[in-house]
């Protein structure tokens, strides 16, 4: 049985791109049941609904207290039998009550070697702190920002002359090679 994947997103959607794309491939033995976005605008959710996959607009405007909201998304994914969730550029932080209901089964990208730069503009943050190397990361989610176990990191060098844009592109072709396969490793492991 396909192992369903349930993913979140705010934006521009290229790392939900990619995990559909190493789908198609055969290079991730998965589903996606459903792509959630807190946001109608989210540009992404075209290449969900592209791939024929379900989507689903959830606007936290919508919900009095962030716990509301959490309890309304955990409600959508376990009704279609989400297994892992994959934050994929969601701008929200989870409560416990989202953390809690999926232990050990969220993962999230994030565009820096944790534990370096966690939170905002990582990308600035690395050249701020004159960095040579950066990179991706992808790590189970707990009640910390940007802090749960470490399940894939790559590297990317920082080049001289690099703006903030040309470092987080260089990320973002990592990312969508790494994102797909920490969720193989994640689910083979389990
Ligand atoms: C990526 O850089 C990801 O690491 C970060 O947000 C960005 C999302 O990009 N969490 P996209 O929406 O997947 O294109």
């Amino acid at each position: 049985m396909s192992r369903k994947l349930g993913v979140l997103i705010s934006g521009r959607g290229s790392n939900l791109k990619a995990i559909i794309d190493a789908i198609a491939r055969g290079d991730l033995a998965a589903s996606i049941a459903i792509v959630i976005s807190n946001r109608a605008d989210a540009p992404g959710l075209e290449h969900a609904a592209k791939a024929g996959i379900e989507t689903l607009v959830l606007s936290h405007k919508n919900y009095r207290t962030r716990e509301e909201y959490d309890h309304a998304l955990v409600g959508e994914l376990k009704q279609r039998g989400v297994e892992l969730v994959c934050l994929a550029g969601f701008m929200r932080l989870l409560s416990p009550v989202f953390v809690d209901a999926f232990p050990n089964r969220i993962l999230n990208i994030h565009p820096s070697l944790l534990p370096d730069y966690p939170g905002l503009h990582p990308q600035q943050q690395a050249l701020d702190a004159g960095a040579t190397v950066s990179g991706a990361t992808v790590h189970i989610v707990n009640a910390e920002l940007d802090a749960g176990p470490i399940v894939l990191q790559r590297q990317v060098p920082v080049m001289p002359g690099d703006t903030a844009g040309t470092l987080a592109a260089r990320i973002l072709e990592i990312e969508h090679q790494l994102y797909p396969e920490a969720i193989t490793k994640l689910l083979t492991s389990a």
